[in-house]
Formats: C-alpha cells, sequence, structure tokens
C-alpha cells in the first residue's frame, strides 16, 4: 500500500483524493510546522510527501524516506524551499500549485495597495480605541491609487494579473520589470518595460512578484530603496528575502519610501527589529492566497500531482527536469 506524509493538515477535500485509492495517509497531528527530527521521522518509508513551504524538502529528506519515494508536492506556488537538484539526483518528482491561487494573491496585493494608500489598519485601529470624537479635515490623509503609476517587478502570472487591475480597475500606468519581455501585454495593458532601477524611480507603487532565487534575493536593497520616490509605496506578496528588511525598516524611518505593505518576511515568522513599530506599514501574516475557495484548490492540485506521480504518470506541475 502507498503512503502519503503530509506534513501539515490542509483544508478542503485534497487528501479525499488518497483515500478514494485505498493509499494511508499520514497527516502532522500537530497545528504547528514539524521540527526538523519529527519531518524525518515522519517521512521514512512514504511514496509521497504533501509538503509546506515551511518545510526544506533537501537531498536529507529524501535520504530518510527511502528509495520508494517519487514525489514531493508542494502546497504552495512558491517552491524556494524545495532542492530540484537533489530532487532530480534522487530520480523523483517535484511539484507546485501555480494557476490556481493567482486572482486570490493578486487581490491581496491590491488588497495591501489599498490598505496602505488609504490607511486602513491604522484609521480602523484609531476608530475602535474611541478616539474618533469628530470629522476633520486633516484627518488621516493618505494617497490616491487611480491614474498613479504601478511598477510590476516579475511578470508571471500573479504580476500579470495585478497589472490588469490595476489598468482596467484603477486606470493606472503600468512599468514593469521581467528577465523576459512581453510585448503582448504591453499592448494589451498599455504597460512599459523597464529596467529595475527605472521602475524603481519612476513608480507610485511597486509590487513585487519575482520568485526567491539567488538572483532575486535582496533584489530591493538600500541602494534601490534610495532610488524610490519619497512619496512611493513598497508591496510584496512574493518572498520576504527578495528585500532586505532590515534597509526597508531604516528606509521607512528615515523616510525614504512614503510607506510599505508585507505579506512575507525575510526571517518569517519573525519580523525584523523595529517593522512591528511603525505607522506606515501593514502588515499580513502570508496569508495572500489564504482563502477557502484557493487553499482548497491548492490541496486538490497538489493532491492530483501525487496520484498522478504514484500512478506512473508525470505530474502536470513537475519542477524536475
Ligand atoms: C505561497 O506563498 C505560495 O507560494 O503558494
Ligand atoms: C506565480 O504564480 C506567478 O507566475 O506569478
Amino acid at each position: 500500500m502507498k503512503k502519503i506524509f503530509v506534513t501539515r493538515n490542509i483544508p478542503g477535500n485534497g487528501l479525499s483524493l488518497f483515500k478514494e485509492k485505498g493509499w494511508e495517509v499520514v497527516v502532522n497531528p500537530n497545528d504547528r510546522v514539524l521540527t526538523r527530527e519529527e519531518l524525518k521521522e515522519g517521512v521514512k518509508g512514504s511514496d509521497a510527501i504533501l509538503s509546506m513551504l515551511t518545510d526544506k524538502m533537501d537531498a536529507e529528506i529524501m535520504d530518510v524516506a527511502g528509495p520508494q519515494l517519487k514525489v514531493i508536492a508542494n502546497f504552495a506556488v512558491g517552491y524556494d524551499n524545495f532542492d530540484l537538484v537533489a530532487g532530480k539526483a534522487h530520480n523523483i518528482y517535484m511539484t507546485n500549485t501555480p494557476g490556481v491561487l493567482t486572482e486570490t494573491v493578486a487581490e491581496h496585493a491590491f488588497a495591501l495597495i489599498l490598505a496602505i494608500a488609504h490607511r486602513i489598519p491604522e484609521s480602523d485601529k484609531f476608530t475602535r480605541e474611541g478616539k474618533y470624537t469628530g470629522w476633520a479635515p486633516e484627518m488621516f490623509l493618505g494617497n490616491d491609487v487611480s491614474q498613479k503609476t504601478i511598477g510590476i517587478l516579475g511578470l508571471g502570472r500573479i504580476g500579470s494579473r495585478v497589472a490588469k487591475h490595476a489598468v482596467e480597475g484603477f486606470e493606472m500606468k503600468v512599468l514593469y520589470y521581467d528577465v523576459k519581455r512581453n510585448e503582448e501585454f504591453e499592448k494589451q495593458f498599455n504597460a512599459k518595460y523597464a529596467t529595475v532601477e527605472e521602475l524603481l524611480k519612476n513608480s507610485d507603487f511597486v509590487s513585487v512578484h519575482v520568485p526567491l532565487t539567488p538572483d532575486t534575493k535582496h533584489l530591493i536593497n538600500k541602494e534601490r530603496l534610495a532610488l524610490m520616490k519619497p512619496t512611493a509605496y513598497l508591496v510584496n506578496t512574493s518572498r520576504g528575502p527578495v528585500i532586505d528588511e532590515a534597509a526597508l525598516v531604516d528606509a521607512l524611518k528615515n523616510k525614504i519610501i512614503k510607506g510599505a505593505a508585507l505579506d512575507v518576511y525575510e526571517k518569517e515568522p519573525a519580523l525584523a527589529p523595529g517593522l512591528a513599530e511603525l505607522n506606515n506599514v501593514v502588515l499580513t501574516p502570508h496569508t495572500a492566497s489564504a482563502s477557502e475557495e484557493t487553499r482548497g484548490k491548492m490541496g486538490e492540485v497538489a493532491a492530483f500531482n501525487i496520484t498522478e506521480s504514484l500512478e506512473g504518470r508525470i505530474p502536470p506541475n513537475n519542477l524536475v527536469k
């Protein structure tokens, strides 16, 4: 009988796919990330691992799982927790969940843009605390989003969807940077291709959508933050280490940029010292894809990648080439 090890319970019906096959499913019983030792113990003898972005999936895990291991399926689109070279050496598939979370993450990026520009969390807190004692013309002045310029760093599915909302919903001008130019996208959204530097200099909102790789680590650093307008906002729904978070805290304190809205952190769940004390930030706990609808679909996609692999087919979202 096939054994599937699931590193954390997931919402929705994904796991029922295994039960229908009569396979053994072992789910982490704790409502927390497994320690490395627990993870190693749990994966022993499994044919498939359904992993979270919080689990490092490397050669050691593949070795302790054993030679019957066929696939590791991430419950995430990002896969910087995967060692694909080790996956190839172990002759297994490694998969992610692209597509199903695009709309949700793009919505969350826009929720962050609107929340920081309109100072929603700050004024919500003020109102709840009973501090609203009368209307005032200068209370909580924010900034408009409409007709401003947005810079999209990374024009994958999510970045493109953010651009669509920006143009069709808010008549924004779009600058974008990606390793690949996309002329069709430029025509469709009247978007301009820019270098990272040009984009940072000219955008009112910068939204980050690149995957985390050795090339994108600290893509936004002290020098690049200094290029941004002092009126600009930085939004990150990709991976924390793409931004040098300590440099960002300095930039926010010193008014190098106006504000930031973050869903991801460099050393999450820890926040850079000083970040949480700032008023000009909006912070969410890596929940950009966390809708009931989407998390259910992510579970189904991850589970389907496993069933395909264990039945001898190439899973649709294989990353090991
Ligand atoms: C979430 O961060 C994901 O990569 O799906
Ligand atoms: C990732 O999902 C992307 O393509 O933006």
